[in-house]
């Protein structure tokens, strides 16, 4: 057996197995389940075989997962109520000011308590300087694109892989009707205006509900 700590390709479900079984050129059982007891007594118990760094990088991958999504989570449940909150105070040509300052400074936040790199992405960015995807957050923003248009549940689709020795993580973001009023198709006039202002460069508008606005992305340095 070949040793192999190449990870490659997207993790979901069984796909990933599949992609990992293809990268090593060795068998991994496909009954593993990545998050119970057993398998860390199993990997315990593999140490003194050949091939068994394949189990471990498993664990750690379903570690770094599971790390990456509580941060998600945590972005998602900091940020929607604020956004919520400024919509209803000041509609939203006043939310804007809001998100603008309030969404880099979550992710920032989480960032500096993490040790992640934690930031949100979309293959149509509205913030020019932060927002433009990388080649492989490109590919990935258009595989849940894809996906999303062939009838899977946004809020469903996340990937991981490691990428040049860096874990990475990217979870989407689907347009709610509480999106539409600054990312839909029919936006007011003193929004436009506020984007503008903002934004010149801007790309995000012309959603419908239930598509990819963009995603978290998220590296582990
Ligand atoms: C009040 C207007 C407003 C609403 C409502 C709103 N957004 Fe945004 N959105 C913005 C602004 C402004 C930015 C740019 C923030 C920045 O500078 O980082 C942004 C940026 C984003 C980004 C980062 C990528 C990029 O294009 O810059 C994503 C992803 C995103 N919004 C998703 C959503 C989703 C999903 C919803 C609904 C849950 C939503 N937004 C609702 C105004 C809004």
């Amino acid at each position: 057996m070949r040793p192999c700590f190449h990870y490659h390709g997207y993790r979901s479900g069984t796909a990933n197995r599949a992609v990992l079984r293809k990268a090593c050129h060795v068998k991994v059982p496909i009954t593993m389940h990545l998050h119970t007891r057993f398998m860390k007594t199993l990997s315990a118990a593999l140490l003194c075989l050949p091939g068994c760094n394949i189990a471990q990088a498993q664990i750690d991958l379903a570690a770094q997962e599971a790390t990456a999504r509580t941060i998600t989570g945590q972005f998602t449940a900091t940020l929607l109520p604020t956004l919520q909150s400024a919509l209803a105070e000041g509609g939203p040509a006043g939310a804007i000011e809001v998100c603008a300052a309030r969404a880099p400074a979550i992710a920032a936040e989480l960032s500096a308590n993490s040790g992640w790199f934690v930031r949100r992405v979309s293959l149509k960015p509205r913030n020019a300087s932060s927002a433009v995807a990388d080649p492989w957050e490109q590919e990935v923003l258009q595989n849940f694109d894809e996906r999303q248009a062939a009838g899977e549940p946004g809020p469903t689709l996340f990937a991981s892989a490691v990428v040049d020795g860096e874990y990475r993580f990217m979870q989407a973001l689907p347009v709610l009707p509480l999106c539409l009023s600054c990312h839909g198709q029919n936006i007011s006039e003193d929004v436009l205006a506020a984007l503008a202002e903002h934004y010149p460069a801007d790309l995000a508008t012309g959603y419908s509900e239930g598509q990819i606005r963009g995603a978290i992305s998220l590296r582990l340095p």
